[in-house]
């Protein structure tokens, strides 16, 4: 595994093996890698010539009130992780490479972020859009793959390539969860014992509003009931949101009709954990 922490050595890098006719799998990352991270990392294997993952903790991304300073960071295992599932290339730059200045031009991203996590995460979005405009330009992949553990930035990362005509394929990657049917996180070892054990009904409250879908129930409000009612009985977590939208758009809709995602987060003592299934109604 070549580590590379030059723009330039990357952009040289990836040249030659484009040269050579090589397809380029890229997973972006903020480090502190679980099985989640690689998933990724094994769909990017098995379809593409070289594989590249980048590990950077993307300040853009970070509201003044989150955690940019204590964002966890284990290099050691990383490493290890990345060698494990036979990534080529770990781009790893410092923050000072990849914004030497204040940058002159801002994105914005105008939809699909008033809801969901980014209702309560202002710019965050933005800041996403911004860093991976510059490592798509920076690595040039043929395929990306991210994780449906974050499907609303996938719905944004969706709207970038198009609005903007990257020719990248998206490769949605399903959420892998514990035995228990709990998404995988770093979040999660802040749970209580008692919490983790809780934990597993935010999924099955996800699953019982699919169930009610699948027998003929149509309305989304319904449906954000029965969930809602399902997390206050089985946990003591607080809920932040319960939603059903349309996916990827993220729009409210009066009736279940197309394809639409359903969506939690719940805020533990120490931990906030989200969730999502993405179903068609039919
Ligand atoms: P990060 O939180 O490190 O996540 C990197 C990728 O791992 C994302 O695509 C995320 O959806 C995926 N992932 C996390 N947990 C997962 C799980 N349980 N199952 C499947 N995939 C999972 O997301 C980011 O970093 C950043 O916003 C980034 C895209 C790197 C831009 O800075």
């Amino acid at each position: 595994m070549n580590i590379i922490t030059t723009i330039q050595e990357m952009k040289e890098t990836v040249a030659k093996l484009k040269k050579d006719g090589n397809t380029i799998g890229f997973v972006p990352t903020m480090g502190y890698l679980h099985e989640g991270h690689r998933k990724l990392m094994a769909e990017a294997r098995q379809e593409n010539d070289v594989v590249v993952a980048s590990i950077f903790v993307n300040p853009l991304q970070f509201g003044p009130n989150e955690d940019y300073d204590r964002y966890p960071r284990d290099e050691d295992h990383d490493q290890k992780a990345i060698k494990e599932e036979k990534v080529d290339i770990l781009f790893y730059p410092h923050v000072n490479e990849m914004y030497p200045k204040e940058q002159t031009i801002q994105m914005i991203v105008q939809r699909r972020v008033n809801v969901l996590c980014g209702k309560s995460r202002e710019g965050h979005f933005d800041g996403v859009v911004t860093v991976l405009t510059k490592l798509f330009n920076i690595v040039h992949p043929d395929r990306i793959y991210f994780g449906m553990k974050d499907a609303q930035q996938v719905a944004v990362v969706d709207a970038l390539l198009e609005d903007y005509n990257f020719s990248i394929t998206l490769r949605p990657v399903d959420t892998v969860r514990e035995a228990d049917g709990l998404a995988k996180s770093s979040r999660n070892v802040n749970l209580s014992s008692q919490e983790r054990k809780e934990a597993p009904n935010i999924y099955q409250a996800l699953e019982t509003g699919k169930k009610l879908v699948e027998q003929g129930e149509m309305d989304p409000e319904v449906v954000i009931e029965e969930v809602s009612r399902f997390i206050r009985e089985h946990t003591h977590g607080k809920i932040d949101y319960v939603d059903c939208l349309s996916y990827p758009e993220l729009e409210k809709v009066e009736t279940i009709n197309r394809q639409m995602i359903l969506a939690v987060a719940v805020q533990f003592e120490h931990a906030r954990l989200i969730d999502n299934i993405v179903f068609s109604s039919n």
